[in-house]
């Protein structure tokens, strides 16, 4: 398990720059123009610590996380606590699981499908053909490569109270032929003059735009509904 994710604060801080709202409002958009079941229970797969959980119960959803780090597990159990809500977050693999109910919506944030081989990807979605009402919609953010260039990296600062977080993300192939990648995420954090850097590391299989394509369309439990940039319906 990576580092980064026995330190939730920090990923959040990390991770803050998102409108979370203008997501759950697409989500929103999304059930009405595409899923064929009414939309009340969420299941958030890679959830860590679950961003849009409070936004999703304050609309009316119920909430189910699933995660491998017990550390953000428990992190948004605290959340969840502060708002009264009653949610269910499971301790689970994204890449084999299976939840005692089927849920309406399935999703993952932020580019978390986190497989690292085509048999996983292939029993990463017979986990949620199991747990995903038929009709319900399975929506994937970020985490089709449509730039294929590796390498490169990305730097971000933020600072919320008294503590800033730098925050770097790379990218390297590991291997072309499988299609595998390690991605590399350093935060360097300044807690009130308490300074230390975090390494998180993890290996995906990269998903391509055309494969998808082909991969969905033969598995018969899916259908493909379309894609779009940037958290907008009419950008594609
Ligand atoms: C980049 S964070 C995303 C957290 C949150 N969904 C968000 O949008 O900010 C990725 C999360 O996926 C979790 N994770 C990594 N591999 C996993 C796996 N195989 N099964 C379930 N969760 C996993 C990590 O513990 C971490 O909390």
């Amino acid at each position: 398990m990576s580092q980064l994710y026995e330190n939730p604060k920090y990923y959040e801080i990390a991770f803050s720059f998102r409108d979370i709202p203008a997501e759950v409002d697409v989500f929103e958009e999304c059930f009405k123009h595409f899923s064929r079941i009414p939309v009340k229970s969420v299941l958030e797969l890679g959830c860590g610590n679950s961003p849009h959980m409070e936004a999703l119960i304050k609309r009316g959803y119920q909430y189910n996380g699933l995660d491998l780090s017990k550390a953000m597990l428990e992190y948004s159990r605290q959340k969840a606590m502060q708002i009264n809500a009653k949610v269910n977050l499971i301790h689970g693999n994204m890449v084999d699981f299976s939840l005692k109910e089927p849920v309406d919506f399935v999703f993952v944030a932020l580019g978390s499908l986190y497989v690292k081989s085509t048999p996983e990807l292939i029993t990463h979605f017979n986990s949620v053909s199991r747990t995903l009402k038929r009709g319900g919609l399975y929506l994937l953010d970020w985490c089709i490569q449509f730039n294929l260039a590796s390498g490169g990296g990305e730097t971000w600062e933020i600072k919320r109270d008294e503590i800033h977080v730098k925050t770097t993300v790379s990218c390297r192939t590991i291997n072309p032929v499988e299609q595998t990648v390690e991605e590399t995420i350093i935060i360097e954090v300044n807690d009130n003059g308490k300074c230390q850097t975090i390494i998180g590391k993890d290996i995906k299989r990269d998903i391509y735009p055309q494969e998808f394509l082909c991969f969905i369309s033969a598995f018969k439990d899916f259908e493909f509904v379309g894609w779009w940039n940037n958290w907008n319906l009419k950008n594609n």
